[in-house]
């Protein structure tokens, strides 16, 4: 089964997904915030592992982890850091984070629109408008550096990684992004 699988049900977790459940092998049963579930083939694998997946809205109490894969793409840099700041909040000190971001190596970087440095707006296509934020590594890293602490970070192709079903009328291609593990600042 790959990525593109047409059935959302039988869509494979994201490897960051699976490095999350690794993680957590010692709390069994812990809440793990999720941002941005999509279809749902994290939540789908959390649960699987017996954890609770909770949302930002939804969270009731710190969260043991946070895993957002391809979702903290879009907005300014300034709504990035509000939404990592509500996500620092929501999990407990010395938690860890495993997140995607955009890289400045996708094909997309400057298309478009300039929103802001490092931020393009695609001018058609069914993200038009839509602000999309882009890191090179120091950026990345100047971002994360007050309320993180990074424990790996690499840059990856992820066309096949992402999925096709996210981008249904123009296929992702030369899309690159940040896997991210990062631990929230006690
Ligand atoms: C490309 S999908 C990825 C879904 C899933 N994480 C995966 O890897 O299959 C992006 C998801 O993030 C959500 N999203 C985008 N920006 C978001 C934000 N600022 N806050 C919460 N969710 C967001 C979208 O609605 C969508 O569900």
């Amino acid at each position: 089964m790959t990525a593109d699988s047409p059935n959302p049900a039988s869509r494979p977790p994201h490897p960051l997904a699976l490095a999350a459940i690794d993680a957590l092998a010692r709390r069994p049963g812990a809440r793990v915030l999720e941002v941005g579930a999509g279809s749902g083939r994290n939540t789908r694998a959390l649960r699987a592992a017996g954890f609770e997946p909770v949302s930002l809205a939804a969270a009731d109490g710190p969260a043991a982890a946070a895993l957002s894969s391809h979702a903290l793409l879009h907005g300014t840099r300034a709504e990035l850091e509000a939404l990592l700041g509500a996500i620092a909040r929501a999990i407990e000190p010395g938690a860890p984070l495993f997140a995607t971001f955009g890289s400045v190596n996708d094909a997309r970087y400057g298309e478009g629109i300039a929103v802001e440095p490092g931020v393009y707006a695609p001018e058609f296509g069914d993200e038009a408008g839509v602000a999309h934020i882009f890191f090179d590594e120091a950026g990345l890293r100047a971002l994360l550096a007050s309320a993180w602490e990074i424990l790996s970070l690499e840059e990856r192709a992820v066309d096949e990684i992402a999925g096709s079903w996210a981008h249904e009328r123009a296929p992702l291609r030369g899309a690159r992004h940040w896997f991210a593990i990062a631990r929230r600042r006690v």
